[in-house]
């Protein structure tokens, strides 16, 4: 699959990703984990859900977690978006009906009007233009702490048909800004897409889906990335690292990641660019160069490549592509 030409012609504006809804089986621990260790907010906190958000959000909310009963890894419900206002959304409303994919308008807590529905690789999606609204703790510098997370930046989902997903988001006005390629081809491995200013919004990687890997927050300083990892580990969480700090080709970010308890993945990064200009050209890496997830050379274990949260009730599916990326074990049988 080639590049495809960016739709500037969509009838309704898609402004940014918003949130992600998640289970959890204890929320208190859950709590202890975002809060206590990373420097998340809690905004609310009762016996079913546990609301988050991160320094400069002053949206209600930007990460959830509902109360699960059930024994095993937590799942994802749904990932949300952002239109630019109501209006966009009727208009996305009719759009979407109009060529067969059924969304509909819910009521979601703290959230304006939501548009639900799937997107054409399965993930069940949301829009809203608007949520409630209170100071950030932007200049409470006293309460900035473990990550010192200032915004969700972006999401990334192993995907059986990424060059069904990039046509998708294509459709919607997303734009690729980096891609891996299956070496020597035009099959599109992994894809980086935006709509706001800077590198992704939701990033596809082939890999049996749909999961999600990971999402991930941006902090301003690298030292935050490194401090983070230090009250983890004060705190006895050291074994929730699941990769240590490194850059990544891709995107150019400084990365850390940690599991929570019930599995899911968060990246706490810093340091990517802006992608503003139209005629800034996608930049490609070929997937046997390791530089792509790690610029200093050593792959990323296995079990980070193949490990990701599955949506509730969402079927996986294997892979449409087979090529599989260098490992660290890869990478270390061959020294
Ligand atoms: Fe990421």
């Amino acid at each position: 699959m080639s590049i495809l030409e960016p739709n500037l012609s969509i009838p309704f504006n898609i402004t940014r990703l918003s949130h992600v809804v998640l289970t959890s089986r204890d929320l208190d621990k859950t709590r202890y984990f975002y809060e206590t260790g990373l420097g998340f907010e809690v905004t609310q906190h009762d016996d079913s859900m546990l609301c988050l958000r991160a320094i400069e959000e002053t949206g209600h909310h930007s990460l959830v977690f509902e109360k699960t009963e059930v024994v095993g890894p937590g799942v994802v419900r749904r990932i949300g978006y952002r239109m630019f206002s109501d209006d966009d959304l009727k208009r996305a409303h009719e759009f979407f009906n109009a060529r067969g994919d059924k969304a509909e308008f819910v009521t979601r807590p703290y959230q304006g009007l939501t548009l639900q529905l799937t997107d054409g690789v399965g993930v069940p999606i949301e829009f809203c233009a608007t949520m409630d609204q209170s100071e950030n703790r932007m200049q409470r510098f006293h309460t900035h702490a473990g990550g010192k997370l200032a915004f969700l930046d972006h999401i990334q989902i192993a995907c059986h048909d990424v060059a069904g997903a990039y046509q998708w988001y294509n459709d919607l006005g997303f734009r690729l800004t980096e891609y891996t390629a299956k070496d020597g081809t035009n099959e599109m491995w992994g894809v980086w897409l935006k709509r706001k200013n800077n590198t992704q919004d939701v990033v596809f990687g082939n890999g049996p889906g749909p999961r999600l890997h990971h999402f991930a927050y941006h902090t301003p300083e690298i030292s935050s990335i490194i401090h983070a990892a230090d009250v983890m580990a004060s705190l006895g969480l050291a074994d929730t690292m699941d990769r240590a700090p490194g850059r990544h080709g891709i995107g150019n970010a400084f990365f850390i990641y940690f599991c929570d308890p019930d599995g899911h993945r968060i990246e706490i990064f810093s340091s990517h660019y802006n992608v503003i200009d139209i005629d800034h050209a996608p930049k490609r890496w070929e997937l046997s160069d390791t530089r792509r997830s790690q610029l200093w050379g050593f792959p990323a274990p296995k079990k980070w490549f193949m490990e990701a949260s599955e949506f509730e009730g969402v079927p996986v599916q294997a892979p449409l592509m087979d090529a599989a990326p260098v490992t660290l074990e890869d990478f270390l049988a061959s020294w």
